[in-house]
């Protein structure tokens, strides 16, 4: 492929994009890359390569729509930078790629912990946890909501105006019990508002079973189950499972009338 031809497919296809870049997506990873659909949830295990996915997803953005904004959040600034330092990683790959559309002397306006900017006028902002001091961006063409499930409803309220009409809102996350809106509309919305991904280590080629059992005799059960095979159970620091909480609720009995 000419190296023209090569740098359309990659603006056409971010998976062709990324392949580029030295990132062989799984099929899992190509979906999400793929994917158009304006909400998007994932429920994913620990160290599957969600962050990375999403950090090539956003660059894919940012470097092939000028002007564009990506927005990353998770429940702490240090994780936002995480993973915008894996869209930094991946975007000086960029720069040395054959057929790149980044110019050798092409230096990112703004390069620090928190942005990335690029001379096309995209931006890459990651941002913290608290709904306080987020409320000035707006338009997003992507939001990235990471570790999702450790969210507060708080910053979930806060972000969902931020996504521009007809861009993206994406957000993954190992399970963390039966709480919160991630598990919400992870197991128990009902419309198709969201499209929903799951992939738990069995399925993921970084989790070959040597590696699986290795972890798996030195963590506890509702660890594993939580964070490798993507279950929503009960929190050990809930006092009452949430199946005892259901079966204390009844119609049966009718609310006492107060004079
Ligand atoms: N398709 C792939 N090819 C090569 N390496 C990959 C691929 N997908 C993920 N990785 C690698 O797997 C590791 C974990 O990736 P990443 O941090 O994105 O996972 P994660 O699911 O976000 O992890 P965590 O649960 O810790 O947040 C990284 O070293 C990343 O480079
Ligand atoms: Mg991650």
């Amino acid at each position: 492929m000419s190296a023209v031809a090569g740098t359309l497919a990659a603006a056409l296809d971010p998976v062709l994009f990324a392949r580029g870049l030295g990132f062989v997506a799984e099929e899992w990873q190509e979906n999400l890359l793929r994917t158009q659909a304006e909400q998007v949830l994932v429920v994913a295990a620990r160290q599957v390569g969600k962050s990375s996915t999403v950090a090539l997803k956003a660059l894919h953005v940012a470097t092939y729509e000028p002007g564009s904004l990506c927005l990353i959040f998770s429940p702490r600034q240090r994780q936002s930078d995480e993973l915008l330092r894996k869209v930094r990683t991946y975007y000086r790959a960029l720069t040395g790629h054959a057929g790149r559309p980044v110019r050798n002397d092409d230096v990112p306006v703004k390069n620090n912990e928190s942005e990335l900017e690029l001379t096309n006028g995209s931006r890459i902002v990651s941002l913290p946890g608290s709904e306080s001091g987020v409320r000035s961006f707006s338009a997003a063409r992507l939001l990235i909501l990471d570790e999702a499930s450790r969210a507060s409803d708080d910053l979930l309220a806060a972000v969902v105006p931020m996504v521009a009409t007809g861009g993206q809102f994406m957000m993954m996350s190992t399970p963390w019990g039966r709480r919160g809106f991630f598990y919400e509309l992870a197991e128990l919305d009902q419309t198709d508002a969201w499209e929903r991904h799951r992939t738990t280590v069995y399925e993921s080629a970084r989790w070959p079973e040597a590696r699986r059992a290795r972890v798996r005799a030195s963590i506890g059960s509702f660890a594993w189950s939580s964070d490798y095979e993507c279950v929503f159970g009960d929190t050990t620091s809930q006092l009452f499972s949430t199946e005892m909480v259901d079966r204390a609720f009844t119609s049966d009995v009718l609310p006492l009338e107060i004079p």
